[in-house]
């Protein structure tokens, strides 16, 4: 059975944490997080157990890094004394790169993860890429201790996961973006806030369901839900007259590039 330790037991940690316990995979697992009531937060839940004593790092398989990148230069110097090269380590740390875990704990075999948030309901989009030394094996297994909190999909490289960021990684933001204003358009109009949020999330569940479905294009959907002269087209029309679909590509692009800048630092 591996050990795995989860390095920080905030919002996404506690969630892998949490979705690795109640999932099938064989995997003994352990948070090491250091604000107090933090721990007795985790420990009162009665599932997976935290603890801030580092020495439980030695006989761990896998290193889980959920710390906030700015973290990342010190945590390297404080828990670097307690591993050893058989180790494996998994970062969800947006930026920080492959070669900079390296370097900062000494240690070969490092995957790189990007998770989003929908992960807390299992409905989490996860990229994921290894580096060179990360054999198959290893490299399925930390694929189903991702696919835990949902989709996975490897990438072929860091630069990929990078700009995976502006698709899935911040995805959600832009998702609840459109539905704010949706949801605010449809108080204007009346409804009480209640209808509103039902009615925007259904409605969102509902087209994700039928491009789900099918091979359908997304543009012969639009075309499928639209008669000439008709709502729905008047509504498109005046979105693509205003370019809301090119601007929505360039907030995508200006998102990915920062990824990139926050990466250089
Ligand atoms: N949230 C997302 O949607 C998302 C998406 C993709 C990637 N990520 C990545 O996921 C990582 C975690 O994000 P998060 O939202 O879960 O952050 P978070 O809620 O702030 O969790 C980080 C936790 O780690 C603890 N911590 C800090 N230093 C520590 C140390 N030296 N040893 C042990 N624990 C320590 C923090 O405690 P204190 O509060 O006391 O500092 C906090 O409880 C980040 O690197 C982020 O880039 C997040």
């Amino acid at each position: 059975m591996k050990k795995i330790t989860i390095l920080g037991g905030g919002n996404m940690g506690f969630t892998y944490a949490a979705s690795i316990y109640k999932s099938d995979l064989e995997a003994a697992i352990q948070i090491l997080e250091n604000a107090p009531e933090r721990i007795e937060e985790i420990n009162a839940l009665n599932t997976v157990m935290a603890g801030n004593d580092l020495e439980v790092l030695k006989d761990t398989d896998v290193l889980f890094l959920a710390v906030k990148p700015q973290v990342a230069p010190e945590v390297f110097q404080n828990i670097k004394p307690y591993l050893n090269q058989k180790q494996l380590v998994v970062s969800i740390m947006a930026g920080v790169s492959i070669e900079t875990i390296q370097k900062g704990l000494g240690l070969d075999r490092v995957v790189r993860a990007m998770p989003n948030l929908p992960a807390q309901v299992k409905l989490g989009m996860t990229t994921y890429v290894g580096s060179s030394g990360v054999g198959q094996e290893e490299l399925a297994f930390i694929a189903s201790v991702l696919g835990a909190t949902g989709k996975i999909a490897e990438v072929p490289s860091e630069e990929q996961l990078d700009r995976s960021i502006g698709i899935s990684g911040s995805g959600p933001g832009f998702v609840f973006y459109f539905m704010d204003a949706m949801e605010k358009s449809a108080m204007d109009l009346g409804f009480s806030s209640a209808a509103a949020k039902t009615m925007v999330a259904q409605t969102f569940e509902g087209a994700v369901a039928l491009y789900k479905q099918n091979s359908i294009s997304l543009e012969s959907w639009m075309g499928r839900v639209s008669s000439k002269g008709g709502t729905t087209i008047a509504g498109l029309d005046y979105f693509e007259e205003k370019q809301v679909g090119k601007e929505i590509q360039k907030g995508i692009q200006v998102c990915v590039s920062r990824a990139f800048e926050l990466g250089e630092k």
